[in-house]
């Protein structure tokens, strides 16, 4: 396909790629996506099980969603992740920049990776402050137990992904900043780019003069600002990106 020869072109001569992903990539490891015709938010409501309020006000829930999801939070890195872990491997990658929380990057090899939305990895009781790793819950939650304090048998153990009406990592951001301001190549995997401040670096690489290159399963609302869009499944289309990169950076 001619756009995945143009994008390859572009990201072989990268001097300093980064790579922004969202939920979309991966869908093909099984994990739901929160918007489109089967996402999440037509299933529950945001603001019950994933803002700080909702949490607050009842943690119940929002763990009976992350349980509903269970088996997709562990899900298994799938092809489009391994390819962007082999492009840093190549020297061209220098950052991934990720709105998901499931970690599968690092899983897939990828060693520099900002966590916009935080992860799973690590808990705080909000009541008394004592910090957990996620492994001390994972087989009480696997059999539908909710985390509760060790300590102060709360029930407000909170992992640390930013929910809605929640600061992001400001360290991580504005590192996410930094690499989108100084790449010469962004390339977006797998967003809806509507959620902010996340949404806002794709912006700041093209006014930046980044090439912009963006693989999703549908159009998104900053089409216009892409130099080539490649509408399909990630899973499918990286692992040809990257075949291609290298017949490039053979010539
Ligand atoms: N390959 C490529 N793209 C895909 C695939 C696939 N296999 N499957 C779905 N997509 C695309 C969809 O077309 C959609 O445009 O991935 C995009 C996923 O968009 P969202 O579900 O909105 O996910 P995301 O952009 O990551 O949402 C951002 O919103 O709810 C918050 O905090 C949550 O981090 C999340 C943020
Ligand atoms: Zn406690």
């Amino acid at each position: 396909m001619e756009e995945i020869r143009r994008a390859a072109e572009i990201i072989a001569k990268a001097k300093h790629a980064v790579v922004f992903t969202g939920a979309g990539i991966s869908a093909e490891s099984g994990i739901p996506t929160f918007r489109g015709e089967d996402g999440l938010w037509k299933k529950y409501d945001p603001e019950e099980v994933a803002s700080i309020w909702g949490f607050k006000r009842n943690p119940r829930a929002f763990w009976e969603f992350s349980m509903e999801m269970k088996d997709k939070l562990f899900a298994e890195p799938n092809p489009a992740h391994y390819a962007i872990a082999e492009l840093e491997r190549m020297g061209i990658v220098k950052a991934v920049i990720t709105q998901n929380i499931d970690m599968l990057h690092q899983r897939a090899g990828s060693r520099r990776v900002l966590e916009l939305h935080g992860s799973m990895e690590k808990l705080d009781c909000l009541d008394c402050g004592e910090t957990y790793d996620w492994g001390e819950f994972l087989e009480d939650f696997n059999k539908g137990v909710i985390p509760r304090c060790r300590k102060c048998n709360s029930w407000y153990v909170k992992p640390r992904v930013v929910l809605f009406g929640e600061q992001l990592p400001q360290r991580t951001l504005l590192t996410a900043m930094e690499e989108s301001r100084k790449c010469d190549v962004f390339i977006v995997v797998g967003s809806s780019l509507v959620v902010y401040p996340a949404a806002e670096l794709p912006y700041m690489a093209k006014s930046s003069g980044a090439k912009m290159i963006m693989v999703n399963a549908e159009p998104t609302v900053a089409d216009n600002i892409f130099d080539v869009k490649i509408y399909g499944k990630a899973g499918e289309i990286l692992p040809r990106i990257v075949e291609e990169v290298k017949r490039f950076r053979q010539t």
